[in-house]
């Protein structure tokens, strides 16, 4: 296969940059492409990465099929950007100047547009007028639900692109789920956290959801270390079945155990240091009500985790109120913080710290 240059834009819950690009570096390597190139134009923070490398189109498609870190990825087929007053006219006049080759061998299409900023016009105005200048240049059908391409005209302020995307559905829609938990993670943001570890590919040993819920931690993790032990714990029978029904139906129901049991009671039924890892999204004190107060739920979790995980394990957690957590860590003394990430997800900002026990 000749080798082209692509840049593809990448879609995500912001925070995972570095996760992203590094998974994606690691698909190029493992199918021996060379390494991609960051963009100037990505947007940090906000969830997007354009990266440019030489890999013709099938290949790029094959590999991002792989990639779990993502919502969307699609092929860059132009930028632009518009005037002071981001102008309608502008913004047409724009769309014309950016051919879509892949559309010659296309037998519908439809668009997904994304707008952000003011704009005089709304995401609907766009998609109509690329859909209607898209059929009458290619001389193609559009097709909402059947489409063979998806072309994507995203705008930013007065800055905006055109793509088209590599893949038929949104990438993180991947669990086939029977239990839908009311605060269940997105699988990507399931796998940033996991990734957050650092531990490598063919990792042993055994991981731990304390939190587990539905169970998306724990199923992201079976497909990322096949050889590791995977256990569940969580304080409510009902969530816990759900979760059950969940591993049923990703074909995971032997390879991970569930217990339903207080997280802040986890030496009760694990060893010292049995685990390498704890990967878990608790209670972010939202719904906790007055009984529970977040602080010294906070740590008892610490102080029950600290004997459960081994001395080199790592402890990766996702919160809400970081200060609050900050408090704790410092009061406990137990812990290094290897790591703390900014991650948004569900629709609020997080943390995610990465900790690992301090020698006594
Ligand atoms: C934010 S949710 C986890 C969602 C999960 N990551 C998912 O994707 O479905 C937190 C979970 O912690 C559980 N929980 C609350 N307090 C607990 C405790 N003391 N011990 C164990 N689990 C607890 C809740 O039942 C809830 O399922």
């Amino acid at each position: 296969m000749t080798a082209t240059a692509t840049t593809v834009v990448f879609t995500f819950d912001p925070g995972l940059e570095a996760v992203v690009e590094q998974e994606w570096q690691e698909h190029l390597l493992a199918a021996g492409w060379p390494m991609a190139e960051v963009r100037g134009t990505s947007h940090y923070g906000n969830g997007l990465l354009f990266l440019h490398q030489l890999v013709p189109g099938p290949a790029l498609q094959k590999l991002v099929l792989n990639m779990r870190s993502i919502h969307y990825a699609y092929q860059l087929m132009g930028q632009f950007e518009l005037d002071k007053a981001a102008s309608w006219d502008r913004f047409e006049a724009a769309l014309r100047e950016i051919p879509i080759p892949a559309l010659e061998a296309a037998t519908s299409f439809r668009v997904s547009p994304e707008r952000h900023g003011n704009h005089a016009f709304s995401s609907y105005d766009m998609a109509k007028a690329a859909g209607d200048y898209l059929r009458d240049r290619y001389q193609l059908p559009v097709d909402l639900e059947n489409y063979s391409h998806n072309v994507r005209v995203d705008l930013r302020d007065r800055w905006g692109w055109v793509g088209v995307q590599l893949h038929p559905d949104r990438l993180s829609r991947r669990h086939r789920r029977r239990y839908q938990h009311r605060a269940a993670l997105q699988p990507t943001v399931a796998y940033g956290l996991l990734r957050l570890t650092g531990l490598p590919e063919g990792m042993r040993g055994a991981l731990l959801d304390p939190f587990c819920g539905s169970g998306t931690i724990l199923i992201e993790a079976a497909a990322l270390w096949p050889e590791m032990e995977l256990y569940g714990t969580d304080l409510v029978p009902e969530v816990l079945d759900g979760a059950q029904r969940n591993l049923e139906a990703a074909g995971l129901e032997t390879r991970v155990r569930l217990h339903d049991m207080d997280a802040r009671q986890l030496p009760e039924r694990f060893p010292s240091g049995r685990f390498r890892a704890i990967v878990t999204n608790p209670p972010y004190g939202l719904r906790l009500g007055r009984q529970l107060n977040l602080y010294w739920f906070y740590r008892d979790f610490l102080a029950a985790a600290r004997q459960v995980l081994a001395i080199d394990g790592r402890l990766v957690l996702l919160v809400l109120k970081a200060e609050l957590f900050r408090d704790v860590l410092r009061e406990s003394g137990a812990w290094k913080v290897r790591h703390e990430q900014r991650l948004d997800a569900g629709g609020k900002h997080l943390r995610a710290f990465v900790l690992q026990p301090r020698d006594k």
